[in-house]
């Protein structure tokens, strides 16, 4: 089946209609099953979708408006009239209504900028449903003071490209470290490199680094040795200091030990699941005897401890995944992220065409939000993405004054982001223009061994 649109934006109206059909591609010879028409009267954009006999329309005046935000209420506008004629044809409605963004809670505090009532805006013009519209809310309100842009102040990410296996449902450029083996001194002596001419770049320049976040992949699959030569580095005390641990079976005592007398003080150790089977399946190569194990050994240091769960894994029931919500709250993780199972390309699941079929993920996700709030955790920031099961979402819940400030910095886009590493995106923010500017560090290691100095030169003269 073919979408055929004259909008300027055509990506825009096809991820509304993959909201509800599979297969539909873009036509490039003005003709289409599916249209989409823009019409243009001066300051007025009328939009009119159609499905064979069926149609719907939209129209909006963008008089006064500056060429962004008229942009901005096209592209809704569009989004719209696309949204209201598949839910005429399939009546069907999607939880997220016509909202395509992967950030919500930005639109919401973006709509409330331009004068609107955003929950008014969700509910009424998106079809936004009054569970997810609550969703926000609560993320919102959570957020609170946490909330803000602060000049001269940054936060670092550093990424470490390495993990033990490969899992089925990562899209991640991570390899496996055993067989990479040639290239992890050659990466840690750069990355060592990067990280102390970046941190001098920024005292130079006064930037203060308030929060620093290794992820990756998974940094703990470097040696204690490995990982205490990258953190003697960092000279600084930040605010939060996050090392994802990840994957249980990198965790040990030296690890820890490590990690703690460098003043890392948040860690994620993350089961997926507690069930044996899908573990096997989804190739994490650990028991889970190991993510109580791994778990009660951080305990007894002071980090703060997050846990990631999907929502929607193979093999995986919906008794089986309220399950592991059970248990990763019987453990009483700081911060519990309840993940929805995208099929991205360049997984294994997604190459084997794995589908998700019958399963209940949304019964799933709104279980494991109801045991979250009854336990005490609040929502504290989200974010979507393409591809998840049931058009779904990410939410982070934490118990409460624990939230990961970096979680809230980099989902809302509200600061300054240096980079290190592979895959490391550094974002600076101009709050005036309403702009992200951006120097992306290469996603490879080879390249990133090789060229270092062309991408700290890129970096540093967006910061200048
Ligand atoms: C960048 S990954 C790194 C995590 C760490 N290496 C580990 O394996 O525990 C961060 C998290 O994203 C989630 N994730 C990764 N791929 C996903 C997918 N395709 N669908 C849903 N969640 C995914 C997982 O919960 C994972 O823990
Ligand atoms: S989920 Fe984590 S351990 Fe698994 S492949 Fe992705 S980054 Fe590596």
């Amino acid at each position: 089946m073919k979408l055929y649109t004259n909008f300027i934006y055509p990506t825009e109206v096809h991820d509304v209609v993959k909201l509800f059909l599979d297969g539909v591609v873009l036509s490039d010879d003005g003709s289409g099953d599916i249209t989409l028409i823009e019409y243009v009267d001066d300051t007025k954009f009328k939009y009119v979708s159609t499905f064979f006999a069926r149609v719907a329309q939209t129209e909006v005046d963008t008089a006064g408006l500056d060429e962004l935000q008229q942009v901005r209420l096209r592209k809704r506008f569009a989004k719209v009239c696309m949204y209201d004629l598949l839910v005429k044809v399939t009546g069907k409605h999607m939880p997220w209504g016509g909202l395509t963004g992967i950030r919500p809670t930005k639109l919401a505090r973006q709509l409330t900028a331009e004068g609107l009532d955003w929950q008014q805006t969700f509910r009424g013009l998106l079809d936004v449903s009054e569970q997810k519209t609550n969703l926000v809310a609560d993320i919102l309100a959570e957020q609170g003071d946490l909330y803000g842009y602060r000049a001269n102040t940054a936060d670092m990410y550093v990424g470490i490209p390495f993990c033990v296996s490969r899992c089925s449902y990562c899209s991640f450029t991570s390899g496996e470290i055993g067989k990479m083996k040639k290239y992890v001194l050659p990466y840690v002596a750069e990355l060592k490199r990067e990280l102390a001419a970046t941190l001098k770049f920024a005292e130079d320049n006064g930037i203060t680094l308030r929060n620093v976040y290794f992820g990756g992949g998974t940094p703990t699959s470097l040696s204690a040795a490995q990982l205490d030569e990258i953190l003697s580095v960092i000279d600084i005390t930040p605010t939060e200091y996050t090392v994802e641990a990840g994957r249980p079976d990198t965790i040990d005592k030296d690890k820890l030990d490590v990690l703690a007398a460098h003043g890392v003080n948040r860690i994620s150790i993350n089961p997926q699941t507690f069930n044996q089977s899908v573990l096997d399946t989804i190739g994490r190569r650990h028991t889970v005897a190991d993510i109580y194990d791994k778990y009660n050994l951080a305990r007894k240091y002071d980090f703060a401890i997050n846990m990631d769960l999907i929502a929607g894994l193979p093999g995986e029931t919906y008794e089986m995944f309220c399950h592991n919500v059970e248990c990763a709250v019987a453990c009483g993780a700081d911060n519990i992220t309840v993940h929805t199972l995208a099929l991205k390309h360049g997984s294994a699941l997604k190459e084997q065409n794995f589908a998700q079929g019958q399963s209940p993920v949304a019964k799933m996700v709104e279980f494991a939000h109801e045991k979250l709030y009854a336990t005490g955790y609040i929502p504290y920031y989200m974010y979507r993405q393409k591809y998840m099961s049931d058009n779904l979402e990410n939410v982070g819940f934490t118990k409460p004054g624990k939230p990961c400030l970096y979680n809230i910095d980099i989902m809302e886009e509200i600061s300054d982001i240096i980079a290190c590493g592979t895959n490391a995106i550094s974002k600076r923010i101009s709050v005036e223009q309403n702009r992200i500017e951006r120097a992306a560090n290469p996603k490879d290691v080879i390249t990133y061994i090789e060229r270092l100095d062309d991408f700290l030169q890129k970096k540093f003269e967006l910061f200048s």
